[in-house]
């Protein structure tokens, strides 16, 4: 399946670590405090694009018009109510399989590189102890355009010294699926395929992976 992978590039939120769920607790109680509700339906819309676009995608949906002084406010908000949930993050929190998978490619001669939206992206692999894992590391300070926008593992790749190519995505977002695939690179979708069609291949889990041949 990976024949001629010389470079991994991992999403963050919902691959690595279950932070997805507190991204969706935080917009959810965002929403309510606007006066409309906000299912998981809704959330896959948010999954993997930047926090800017997600609240504008949230407004969209609540069908609320505010003010850009008050957007800042609003997104301010939101990243301390999520910010709260991920202060206990620890190295247990790790989801299964994924040391496995590192180590397994890192034995295997690939680089690895994480490609996240997140701009707690530093905060929340330290809390996990897994920072020196990475060979290069693209969060969302490092980037200016949202995922499905490829910029973030184009960015990925060219640090690892890798062609697009050569290199295969891990998402658990449709837009960071399309991303990975404008980028001319093979992605594996992380959880139903309802919402991954465009990937190569789709596992419920990164452990799945592992018992496939690599
Ligand atoms: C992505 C998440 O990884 O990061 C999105 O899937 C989130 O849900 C985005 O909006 C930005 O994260 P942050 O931590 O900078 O608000
Ligand atoms: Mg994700």
């Amino acid at each position: 399946m990976l024949t001629g992978i010389k470079g991994a590039i991992f999403d963050l939120d919902g691959v690595i670590v279950d932070t997805a769920q507190f991204h969706f607790l935080a917009w959810k109680q965002l929403a309510h405090k606007l006066g409309f509700d906000f299912t998981e339906v809704d959330n896959e819309r948010l999954k993997g694009v930047s926090r800017t676009r997600s609240l504008e995608i949230l407004l969209e949906i609540g069908n609320v018009t505010v003010s850009e002084e008050e957007k800042l406010a609003l997104a301010t908000e939101k990243n301390e109510l999520y910010v709260a949930y991920i202060q206990e993050l620890r190295h247990s929190d790790l989801l299964p399989g994924t040391k496995e998978l590192v180590e397994a490619l890192k034995h295997n001669g690939v680089k690895i590189a994480l490609g996240s939206a997140s701009k707690n992206a530093l905060f929340i692999l330290d809390r996990l102890g897994i920072r020196e894992w990475f060979d290069v590391i693209i969060d969302g300070n490092s980037t200016s355009a949202a995922k499905p926008d490829p910029e973030v593992f184009l960015l990925g790749c060219q640090a690892l010294g890798v062609e697009a190519r050569n290199c295969v995505v891990f998402e658990d977002s449709a837009a960071g699926v399309e991303a990975a695939k404008l980028a001319n690179m093979k992605v594996i979708g992380i959880g139903h395929i309802d919402h991954l069609v465009h990937a190569d291949q789709v596992v419920k889990s990164l452990g799945e992976l592992l018992s496939l041949r690599l």
